[in-house]
C-alpha cells in the first residue's frame, strides 16, 4: 500500500529534437509577399470595387522587432515557400508506419533518456503533452511506449502553450504519489500544419522541435545535471484571443475544413496586454507561496512566444532588464514552438548553476493557461 509520505520527484534529463530546415523571416517574407502580390494583381478588379481586401506586404524587419523570430525551423520545408500551396508538404504514412509525431518525439526522447542515464525498462508512464496532436487515437504517447518498449502506461494531453508546464505538473504528481516511479515526457510541437502562411499577422510566428524530460524519485536519480521539483503551480482563464478551430466537427458542419478560423489566429495586441500581467502575478504569487524573494531565482526558463511579452514580464518581476543568461532567449532560433519553449531554454542553458540554485520554469499562452515550477539544482 502506498504511504501518506509524498516522493521528492526530480528532472533529471531532458531531450531537444531539432529539425534540419530553416526557414529563414526573408525566406519566408519572400514567399509572403509573392504570394500576397499575385493575389492582389489576380483580384486587382475586386479590390478596387472595394469587394475585397487587398493584401498587405509583411517585413523581415518588423518580424525581428516585434517577436525577436530571425528563424524557424520545420519539420518539412518542401511547400512552404510554394506560392501555389503556402503549406508544408508532408506525405501521408501507412498505419504500419510509425506516425510523423510519434518519430519526433522518439529523437526527443531517447536523448532525454541518455541524460538521465534511464533504459525504457526504468519509465513506468510516458506522457506526450503538446498543443496538437495529429490524430485522437490510438494515442500518440502509446504509439512512442511501443516504439520504445517501454511497459507501463502512456497518454496525450494538449493545454496549448502550456501543454508542457502542465505535463511536468502531472508528472511530478505521479512521482510525488508513487503511482509512477520515472515519467518520460515528452513535447513533439509540430505547428507548421497550423500555420496560415497566407496571413502576414502571424505566418513568421510558429517553428517545429520536439522536447523531452524525465521526472523521477530524487532516490533513483543518477544523472550528473538534476532539479529537484520543489512546486507547481497552474492557472487557467477562458479566452478566444488565441484560437485554432480545427477539429473533428470541421467534417459535419459543412464549413470550409481549411479556413484561415480552423487555423491559428490570434489577437496580438489583446494577448499581449492581458498575459503580461496575468504570468507576472502568476509567478510572483508562486513564488511568495513559498516564501522565496525574486532575488533568489538564479535563472528564468520563460515561455518563448515573443521577446516582448518575456522583457515586460520580467521587468515587472525584477524591476529592471535580465541578463540574456539569468532570463535565456531561444525565440531568435527557434521561434514560437507552443510548449517546448520554456523546455528548449531549460534544456539549452544550464550552464554556470550551482547546486542549490533556484529556478522558474513557466509557460503562459493560449487558452489562457500559465503554468510554474520552481526547482533547485541538486547535482
Ligand atoms: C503578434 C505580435 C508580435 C504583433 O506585434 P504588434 O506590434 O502587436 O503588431 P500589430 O499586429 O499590432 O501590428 C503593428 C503594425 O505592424 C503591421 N504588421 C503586422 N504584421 C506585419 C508583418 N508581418 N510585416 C509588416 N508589418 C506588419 C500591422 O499591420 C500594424 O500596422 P498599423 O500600425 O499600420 O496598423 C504581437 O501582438 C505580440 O507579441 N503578441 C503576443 C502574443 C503572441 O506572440 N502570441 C503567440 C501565440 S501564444
Amino acid at each position: 500500500m502506498a504511504s501518506n509520505k509524498l516522493n521528492s520527484a526530480v528532472i533529471s534529463g531532458t531531450g531537444l529534437f531539432t529539425p534540419e530546415n530553416v526557414v529563414t523571416n526573408e525566406e519566408l517574407v519572400a514567399a509572403y509577399n509573392a504570394w500576397a502580390n499575385k493575389y492582389n494583381d489576380v483580384h486587382a478588379e475586386k479590390i478596387k470595387q472595394g469587394e475585397l481586401d487587398a493584401k498587405p506586404l509583411s517585413s523581415a524587419e518588423f518580424i525581428a522587432k516585434a517577436s525577436g523570430i530571425k528563424q524557424r525551423f520545420a519539420y518539412i520545408k518542401d511547400g512552404i515557400l510554394d506560392i501555389d500551396r503556402m503549406r508544408p508538404r508532408i506525405p501521408e504514412r501507412s498505419e504500419a508506419e510509425l506516425s510523423n509525431q510519434a518519430e519526433i518525439a522518439i529523437h526527443a526522447a531517447r536523448e532525454a533518456l541518455k541524460a538521465a542515464g534511464k533504459t525504457a525498462a526504468d519509465i513506468d508512464a510516458v506522457v506526450v503533452s503538446c498543443a496538437y496532436t495529429q490524430r485522437s487515437y490510438p494515442a500518440i504517447a502509446i504509439e512512442v511506449q511501443n516504439a520504445l518498449e517501454i511497459n507501463g502506461f502512456a497518454f496525450d494531453m494538449l493545454v496549448a502553450c502550456s501543454a508542457a508546464t502542465f505535463a511536468l505538473h502531472r508528472a511530478y504528481e505521479m512521482v510525488a504519489a508513487g503511482t509512477a516511479g520515472c515519467v518520460l515526457l515528452i513535447n513533439p510541437e509540430l505547428t507548421s500544419p497550423q500555420v496560415n502562411y497566407q496571413d502576414r499577422d502571424s505566418h513568421f510566428i510558429f517553428g517545429d522541435v520536439a522536447t523531452a524530460a524525465i521526472v523521477e524519485k530524487r532516490d533513483t536519480c543518477t544523472a550528473s545535471q538534476s532539479y529537484e521539483i520543489l512546486s507547481t503551480r497552474a492557472e487557467t482563464k477562458f479566452s478566444s484571443n488565441v484560437r485554432s478551430n480545427m477539429g473533428y466537427l470541421s467534417r459535419v458542419n459543412d464549413v470550409d475544413p481549411f479556413g484561415a478560423d480552423k487555423l491559428f489566429h490570434q489577437n496580438g495586441r489583446r494577448v499581449f496586454k492581458e498575459v503580461c500581467p496575468m504570468a507576472d502575478r502568476h509567478i510572483r504569487g508562486h513564488l511568495e507561496s513559498l516564501g522565496i524573494a525574486i532575488e533568489d531565482i538564479a535563472r528564468w526558463w520563460l515561455h518563448q512566444a515573443n521577446i516582448n511579452m518575456n522583457n515586460m514580464i520580467i521587468h515587472r518581476l525584477l524591476g529592471r532588464e535580465a541578463t540574456l543568461e539569468e532570463a535565456p532567449i531561444i525565440l531568435d532560433r527557434y521561434a514560437n514552438t507552443a510548449s517546448a519553449g520554456s523546455i528548449i531554454a531549460f534544456h539549452l542553458h544550464q550552464d554556470n548553476l550551482a547546486v542549490g540554485d533556484l529556478g522558474v520554469i513557466s509557460s503562459f499562452g493560449a487558452g489562457y493557461s500559465i503554468g510554474s515550477l520552481i526547482v533547485k539544482k541538486i547535482t
